[in-house]
């Protein structure tokens, strides 16, 4: 099945990219419906227009009120028919009107191997720790902040000589990866939400 993408971000579009370039090759089943950006002057915005995908740029003054933001998002996402939000480098939470307009089909990247290093400074927290292995999570977004079920994750070696720049660059190269080969997952229809035995929604993952 194709799956139509609304993909959030922020910034460079790094992801964004990635995905687009998946869908180009024919790796990823899936087409971008539209790009919202919580900034104006997101690279991110430029890669979408080159890949003639419609965008939206959300003004700061819009998120002074982030519900209402999210009542614009949700309204936009839904009318361009997108099947699952994609947040790629997003530095926005999604409230109520995206979570349950999208109810588990909000997608994250996490540069770090979750519940490890939440937050907005995945990879530098994790490399200041002293940690010998960290990595890349996707998960589903839902209102508690990188906590929602995990779908993937690969690991990535913090290697003796790494410096944060060296080690950025090897998170990213595996976000490039995984998320276009999650999100084909979800195309496949092969990610599935279970509760497990402690009562916590975890997804199950189909083999091919
Ligand atoms: C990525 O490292 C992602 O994990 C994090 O923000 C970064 C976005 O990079 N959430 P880009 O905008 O996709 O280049």
């Amino acid at each position: 099945m194709t799956i139509k993408l609304g993909v959030l971000i922020s910034g460079s579009g790094t992801n964004l990219q990635a995905i687009i370039d998946a869908i180009a090759v024919g790796t990823l089943d899936a087409s971008v419906e539209l790009v919202i950006s919580s900034k104006p002057d997101a690279f991110g915005l430029k890669r979408a227009e080159q890949a003639g995908i419609p965008t939206m740029a959300l003004s700061r003054e819009v998120y002074e009120d982030p519900i209402a933001a999210d009542e614009i998002i949700a309204g936009e996402l839904r009318r361009a028919g997108c099947d699952y939000v994609v947040m790629a480098g997003y530095m926005r939470m999604v409230h109520e009107p995206v979570l349950l307009a999208f109810e588990d089909r909000v997608v994250n990247i996490h540069p770090a191997l979750l519940p490890s290093f939440k937050g907005a400074h995945g990879i530098a927290d994790a490399f200041h720790a002293g940690v010998k292995v960290t990595g890349v999570t996707v998960h589903f977004a839902n209102a508690a902040y990188d906590e929602g079920p995990i779908i993937a994750q690969r690991a990535v070696d913090i290697l003796p000589d790494d410096t944060l720049d060296t080690l950025e660059e090897r998170i990213h190269e595996v976000e490039h990866v995984l998320y276009p080969q999650t999100l084909q997952l979800l195309a496949e229809g092969r990610v599935r939400l279970v509760i497990n035995e402690s009562g916590r929604k975890i997804t199950a993952i189909s083999p091919s």
